[in-house]
């Protein structure tokens, strides 16, 4: 290992395909990713891109663009809007051609936003793009773009390191590409030990936990950990669930230079975890603290603050919305 500290990333290709000229993929399959009955629907979708500059050009990690059909409410076209590849490298397919994500359809009450709007309206509100990509049926056609992302990637030389993937709901989609990247590529699961750590409302909300519970039977060096925020017997953030296992499961992963941290999910988690690392004595590479905030100050982090002053170290790659 050359560096022990910060990963190489290698190259990565971005934007090959721009919003504003998308290509056609074709939807490849459709399929939830839950196996209870849950009051959220998120779908497995995979989209055949081959033939278009976007087929061998991803890598897992990055996203990319969905253009949704029609126009918004100022008459203009749908913004592009980003989705994790929830693929390895190799694509669905192994061959780079097949892309796929994990889209959570966003289904809220409609509140009035701006001047002008009907301040009574509160009628249901479907979020553009995710409904349309979750409506989607296999042999549609989609308005592709991408990809984008430049560091949430696993490293060149993927053995040379240990992996904490933390996710919050559809903040798994990177680490089901990555996991199947390390643990089942043609060329032998990855000796590399790999901690998953999945937070959720409920147990039905969990995404692939069949896939990941086979892993963990399979593989000894992967652990997966579903934290559920809502249970009537524990409720916990993923922050907390690794506070409290620290010392028999993760103080040795996270003291080891060879551990790099992945955060992907709600944007909330991310000081948490810095927080909670300092607390432990254990920022070193994860988190970068500068002026008028110090290390040693972390019980007086003021939330407002952290966002400018306390930012992923070299060893921590975070990709969060
Ligand atoms: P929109 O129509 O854009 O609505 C967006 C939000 O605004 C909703 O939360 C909605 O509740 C709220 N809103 C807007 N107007 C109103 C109103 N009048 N009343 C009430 N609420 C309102 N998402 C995934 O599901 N899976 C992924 O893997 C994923 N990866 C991402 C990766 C990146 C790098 C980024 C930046 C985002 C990612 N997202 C992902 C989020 C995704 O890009 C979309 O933001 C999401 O799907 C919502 O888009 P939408 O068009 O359905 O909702
Ligand atoms: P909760 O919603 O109970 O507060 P989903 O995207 O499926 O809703 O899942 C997101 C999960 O992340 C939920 O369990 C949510 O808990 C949890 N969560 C919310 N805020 C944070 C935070 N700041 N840190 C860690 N987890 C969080």
């Amino acid at each position: 290992m050359t560096d022990p500290i910060a990963p190489e990333l290698g190259e990565v290709q971005m934007h090959v395909v721009k919003p504003k000229a998308p290509v056609i993929g074709r939807v490849v399959s459709s399929a939830s990713c839950m196996s209870g009955r849950s009051a959220s629907f998120v779908r497995h979708v995979s989209i055949d891109v081959s033939g278009t500059p976007l087929a061998g050009s991803f890598r897992s990690g990055q996203a990319f663009g969905v253009i949704a059909p029609g126009e918004n409410e100022r008459g203009k076209p749908h913004a592009v809007r980003l989705y994790s590849l929830a693929c390895p490298t190799q694509g669905e397919d192994g061959d780079g051609n097949v892309v796929s994500t994990t889209v959570k359809r966003v289904v809220d009450e409609y509140t009035p936003q701006k001047d002008g709007d009907d301040q009574g309206a509160h009628h249901l509100f479907l979020g553009v793009c995710s409904n349309y990509l979750c409506d989607l049926k296999v042999g549609d056609e989609v308005l592709v773009s991408g990809p984008a992302g430049k560091r949430f990637l696993l490293p060149e030389r993927p053995a040379d390191h240990d992996y904490v993937f933390i996710a919050t709901g559809t903040g798994i989609a990177p680490f089901y590409g990555m996991v199947r990247e390390l643990l089942q590529s043609p060329a032998g699961p990855s000796p590399s030990r790999i901690h998953l750590v999945m937070g959720t409302p409920y147990t039905t909300d969990l995404l692939y936990d069949e896939f990941f519970r086979e892993l963990a039977d399979t593989y000894d060096q992967f652990q997966y950990h579903p934290v559920i925020s809502r249970s009537d017997i524990r409720r916990e953030y993923v922050d907390r669930y690794i506070d409290r296992c620290m010392d028999e499961t993760f103080r040795s992963m996270f003291a080891d230079p060879r551990t790099l941290m992945y955060m992907c999910g709600l944007e909330g988690m991310e000081s948490g975890m810095y927080r909670m690392l300092a607390r432990h004595g254990l920022a070193d590479g994860f988190v970068e603290v500068k002026e008028p905030l110090t290390l040693e100050g972390y019980a007086d982090w003021d939330p407002k603050l952290m966002k400018r002053h306390v930012k992923a170290g070299p060893r921590s790659l975070v990709e969060v919305y």
